[in-house]
């Protein structure tokens, strides 16, 4: 009885070590090199290309609710996983209060033409946006104004904690932590976010043309798909702002005719110029990921077909776009039918993928009382293995040092005291290490060869 008692909790204990979430600095996902199908050209990467490293950093990130002021919010509090990573609320809670607009999906940001962020782009980059809601009072609370703390006290308090000491690191080669660094690491992480396995790509790839019709759809998909294309009388004209492959906004789109403001009757807001990609407005189980526009006001497809089919004329609307009045400057009646409408909600249906929903990549690495396990990412390098081939001259070092080995084209990977490693190059015969930037202490020089063969060499930094 007793022996049974303590197997079980044994194996209880097992299953729960199995289940709790590890960040394996040995084992990282691959966020870099993932399959884009080759029909999509467009990236908003700029100069911060991903790397696993710093995506894992910003897995993290996002996932932390240490960066709001008291410790309750995260960017996935507002931005869920499995609702594609919107908000089923149509205002998000956040430390003090509702946000004045719906929280938006994060599908393929890394593939939108539109490179300005949030619905009234006034985010110059996605670097620049993802720092902004820690500095919203409302949202994350790291303000500085309102008695809220700012920046600085959230980077000395992310100081504080083990694990951001062994993840900066690990990205960056040191442990600072600067609001920049968090922009590129949280950017990253959100370009990452890809969902390229709908019906939609399975038809585009049968076919290699958007334009005509996917062997894999019904009738009724490849009608609403025409619909969308097309404009004029054979069409609805939805691409002419959200342009497939991507479904991401055109650039210069003026607002579409919904401007009321959430949670403030009668209030009015032109400045709505930007959605996120139509992919994945519904989850894989069929129903709304979210509710849509940047005031969450409508509850279904059907909603948003009849709202273009019949723009609302409000004289208000100094900003209603051309692309979506008459010849007369009136705001557009498509006087879609019955069939068409479902036709067209039928075909919205069809851009939705799978994996983005539950991929492990992008889900939650902390345990539910908030605790993060990191482990690997340290090397079995406490002791020098002597190589007559290889050289460091000099050594102590101030500012540069040579490495020569006779192993042919080798890869050199220097690493801290703590076994972090800092920055790797490859060489032939030999090579100049720069280490003017580090601080004064032991390194570790790993030269290995093309059989993967590696030795290791100490370094004293001056
Ligand atoms: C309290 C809820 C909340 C939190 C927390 C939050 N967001 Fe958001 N997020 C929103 C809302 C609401 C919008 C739209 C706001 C607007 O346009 O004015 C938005 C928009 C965005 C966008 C723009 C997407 C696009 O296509 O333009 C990105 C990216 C984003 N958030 C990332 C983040 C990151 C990163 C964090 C954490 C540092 C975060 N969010 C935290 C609610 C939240
Ligand atoms: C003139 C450009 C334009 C055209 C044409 C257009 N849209 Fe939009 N669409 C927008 C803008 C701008 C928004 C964001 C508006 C907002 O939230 O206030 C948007 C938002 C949406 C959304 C909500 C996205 C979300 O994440 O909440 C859906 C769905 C949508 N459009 C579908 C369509 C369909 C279907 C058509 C064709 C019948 C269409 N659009 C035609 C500009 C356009």
């Amino acid at each position: 009885m007793t022996n049974k008692l303590t197997s079980f909790i044994i194996i209880l204990g097992f299953g729960w070590i199995l289940m709790s979430a590890t960040i394996d600095l040995d084992n990282l996902f691959n966020y870099a090199n993932q399959d884009i199908p080759d029909y999509i050209f467009r990236d908003n990467t700029d100069d911060n290309p991903i790397d696993d490293r710093t995506a894992t950093l910003g897995r993290v990130l996002f996932y932390d609710k240490n960066l709001s002021n008291d410790g309750t919010i995260a960017c996935a509090s507002c931005h869920i996983q499995a609702h594609a990573f919107g908000d089923p609320d149509i205002q998000s809670t956040g430390v003090n209060g509702l946000t004045g607009r719906h929280s938006m999906r994060l599908v393929n940001p890394r593939f939108a033409q539109e490179e300005h962020f949030f619905w009234d782009e006034r985010a110059e980059t996605l670097e620049a946006q993802t720092t902004q809601p820690i500095q919203d009072h409302i949202e994350m609370g790291f303000s500085g104004t309102n008695g809220d703390p700012d920046m600085d006290d959230l980077i000395n308090h992310l100081e504080s904690l083990d694990y951001y000491n062994t993840l900066f690191e690990f990205a960056f080669g040191d442990t600072e932590i600067t609001e920049n660094r968090m922009q590129l690491a949280l950017a990253q992480f959100i370009r990452s976010i890809q969902s390229f396995d709908s019906k939609f790509d399975e038809g585009l790839a049968q076919v290699d043309n958007f334009t005509v019709p996917f062997p894999n759809y019904t009738p009724q998909e490849n009608m609403g798909k025409n619909l969308f294309i097309n404009t004029g009388l054979e069409g609805a004209g939805c691409a002419d702002c959200h342009f497939p492959p991507e479904f991401s906004i055109t650039t210069n789109t003026q607002n579409n005719g919904v401007i009321t403001v959430a949670g403030m009757p009668g209030e009015i807001d032109l400045t709505n110029t930007r959605a996120p990609s139509l992919r994945d407005l519904v989850n894989p189980d069929g129903t709304l990921n979210t509710p849509l526009m940047h005031d969450g006001s409508f509850t279904s497809l059907l909603d948003v077909v009849n709202h273009y089919n019949d723009i609302p004329d409000n004289p208000e609307n100094t900003h209603l776009d051309g692309r979506l009045m008459d010849a007369e400057g009136n705001p557009q009646e498509l006087n879609l039918t019955e069939a068409e409408k479902q036709s067209l909600v039928a075909f919205l249906r069809t851009l939705t993928g799978s994996d983005m929903y539950t991929n492990e990549k992008w889900s939650d690495p902390f345990d539910p009382d908030g605790s993060i396990k990191i482990i690997g990412g340290t090397l079995g390098i406490a002791e020098e293995s002597l190589s007559p081939f290889i050289s460091i001259s000099p050594n102590p070092v101030v500012h540069t040092t040579t490495v020569e080995a006779n192993l042919g084209h080798f890869k050199i990977q220097v690493y801290s005291s703590t076994g972090k490693l800092l920055f790797e190059k490859e060489a032939d015969q030999q090579t100049i290490l720069d280490l003017s930037k580090q601080a004064s202490g032991l390194y570790f020089v790993i030269v290995k060869d093309e059989q993967g063969k590696s030795y290791s060499k100490k370094l004293l930094k001056r």
